[in-house]
């Protein structure tokens, strides 16, 4: 049957002219209720919206992220809390799935504090007016290890074997042992030019949802300072009491988040 051309145009010309602005409500509702599309945005909370400009993004870390690695920790920790470059090369190295990073990227030239980071950066030595080239850019990262015998960290969790690159083994006294149940969280840091925007607690609430549904552990400790205390039991950890590590001079505080309820009673408390 050949198409009522004259019937569409008289559809067409009956209907309201289109609008950027909500249609009006005609169900006489004094409350109506807003547009479907406006939804979404008002499920932002407030801790994401902080770090709206940055567009951060997550990913596992290796070898290949050690020159920003080291660059991170050592702008973030103290120098006597920093974990030397060949001890996150050891830990990127053997253990990286247990490793994450928050990234970014930035054009140099746009001004912002991306753009910041990276002109001050040694390895983005190209930099000028005219680099029109994107960069990726670390903004914080969680470096960790698995230990066998202990639910708390240890020093010789913390420590590193010193011949790994020679002789690899999966359960060495020190360091990483594949058969750890206690997953070690060793270094959180973000950018200081980057802190409060809630892209730490975004990092580590994703990294140990990760660790749990992965099943690489049975829990994941942790020592900081008293001050941190508060920061890491709002993500879930429980504070165990002073910590026995000497590393960077002692004063530490134990914190454990297990992941099960149900305990499997093989590793414990010293
Ligand atoms: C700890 C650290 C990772 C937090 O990162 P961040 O991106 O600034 O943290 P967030 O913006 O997600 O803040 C999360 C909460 O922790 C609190 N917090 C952040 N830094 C803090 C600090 N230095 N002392 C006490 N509380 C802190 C904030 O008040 C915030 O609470 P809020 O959400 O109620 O405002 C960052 O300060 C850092 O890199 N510090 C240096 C390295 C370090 O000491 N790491 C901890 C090792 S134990």
């Amino acid at each position: 049957m050949p198409r009522d051309l004259l019937a569409d145009k008289k559809t067409l010309e009956d209907m309201p002219p289109l609008s950027k602005e909500p249609a009006a409500d005609s169900s006489g509702d004094p409350n109506p209720m807003p547009p479907l599309y406006q939804v979404p945005t008002s499920f932002v909370e407030d801790r994401f919206k902080r770090m709206t400009d940055l567009h951060p993004f997550a990913s596992l870390l290796n070898q290949d992220d050690l020159d920003d690695c080291d660059w991170l920790e050592h702008v973030a920790f103290d120098e006597n809390e920093a974990a030397t470059r060949e001890k996150i090369a050891y830990r990127l190295a053997v253990c990286g799935e247990l490793c994450s990073g928050i990234f970014s990227s930035a054009y140099p030239t746009v001004s912002g504090p991306l753009s910041k980071l990276i002109k001050a950066r040694k390895q983005f030595p190209s930099v000028d007016s005219a680099d029109s080239d994107r960069k990726r850019i670390l903004m914080g990262h969680i470096i960790a290890t698995k230990f066998k015998g202990s639910k708390v960290v240890t020093d010789d969790a913390m420590a590193y074997p010193s011949d790994w690159k020679t002789n690899y083994q999966l359960g060495p006294s020190t360091g990483h042992h594949e058969d750890g149940e206690t997953i070690c969280l060793h270094s959180l840091c973000v950018h200081p030019d980057l802190g409060g925007k809630g892209l730490g607690g975004v990092l580590l609430r994703s990294w140990t949802q990760r660790m749990k549904d992965a099943g690489l552990g049975k829990r994941a400790a942790l020592i900081c300072r008293e001050r941190y205390v508060k920061f890491y039991e709002s993500a879930g950890f429980e504070k165990v009491g002073p910590s026995a590590c000497q590393y960077g001079g002692g004063g530490w505080i134990d914190m454990v988040m297990e992941f099960d309820a149900v305990s499997h009673g093989d590793d414990v408390y010293p």
